[in-house]
């Protein structure tokens, strides 16, 4: 089992070079630049790019684990092993209109649990990491939302359906609830992000549908090590590798979270 102190300092630096990388690209970005997925989802050279360099590096680093990556680059899942789950760049559509906030979001799992993640923000250049047991950071900073305030006295973050219009109604019904309940609403445009800003207290809770394991895995782990509780729309996951794949996420410190989940609850009848 290779994870340890050099490792984790290896992985750091791999993150910042190809985030300096990204930073870079950013300068002389040109819109003619951008394919898309399908519906209002776009991807560049720079996602690719920033994922072959991310797989490549970690490859050296933990050479006997596999990968889960959004751009597809090695898809090579070990069973019950060390993973990596990728986003090269989570906030696609911000990089590309030069809006903040952007990150690389990185997760490892061992078997079914998140053990390492980090969420590197570009806009504001700056590293969240955290480890099963040892914490959540914001570079050398502890993140702790133990305590955090009820959702009445928060901010709630999420993400608007764009392509899947189908939970419209529920959807709206939550976001009823956060407008009466809450001191606002915030819709930044990268998920991940949005799960570093709940462990670093920016937001107290977060919501959203439809999201895929690699913009939440780093997150949740953040979220959880801060001292918050991550679940789906009714309720805890029977393992993290459900829940990253459960497409449904409520995240908050324990307070705003039980109150948000109690409104997807009622709202979402999945
Ligand atoms: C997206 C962002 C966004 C969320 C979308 C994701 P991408 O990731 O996280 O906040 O609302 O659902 O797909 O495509 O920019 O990596
Ligand atoms: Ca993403
Ligand atoms: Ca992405």
């Amino acid at each position: 089992m290779s994870w340890d102190e050099h490792t984790r300092q290896g992985t750091l630096d791999l993150v910042r070079q190809v985030g300096a990388w990204i930073q870079n690209e950013r300068r002389h970005f040109e819109t003619g630049q951008v394919e898309t997925k399908s519906l209002n989802s776009l991807v560049s050279y720079v996602d690719r790019n920033a994922e072959d360099s991310l797989i490549q590096g970690l490859q050296t680093l933990v050479p006997e684990s596999g990968f889960l990556g959004e751009e597809g680059g090695s898809q090579s899942w070990v069973d019950g092993g060390l993973n990596w789950i990728i986003d090269p760049l989570d906030g696609t559509t911000n990089f590309i209109h030069d809006l903040p906030p952007y990150a690389i979001s990185l997760a490892l799992m061992d078997g079914d649990s998140l053990r390492w993640g980090a969420v590197y923000e570009l806009g504001q250049d700056q590293l969240y990491w955290a480890e099963k047991g040892l914490g959540a950071f914001c570079e050398t900073r502890r993140l702790t939302i133990a305590d955090g305030p009820a959702i009445d006295q928060g901010l709630v973050a999420t993400g608007f359906p764009y392509h899947d219009f189908d939970l419209m109604e529920s959807y709206l019904k939550v976001l009823r609830a956060c407008f009466q309940g809450s001191r606002g609403v915030r819709r930044f445009g990268s998920a991940a992000t949005d799960l570093a800003w709940v462990a670093d207290g920016r937001f107290q809770a977060f919501f959203e549908h439809g999201l895929a394991p690699w913009d939440v895995a780093a997150g949740i782990l953040l979220v959880r090590e801060a001292g918050g509780y991550v679940g789906t729309f009714s309720g805890p996951a029977a393992s993290d590798l459900d829940l990253v794949h459960s497409r449904q996420i409520v995240a908050g410190n324990p307070t705003a979270h039980a109150t948000l989940e109690s409104w997807t609850k009622t709202s979402f009848s999945l």
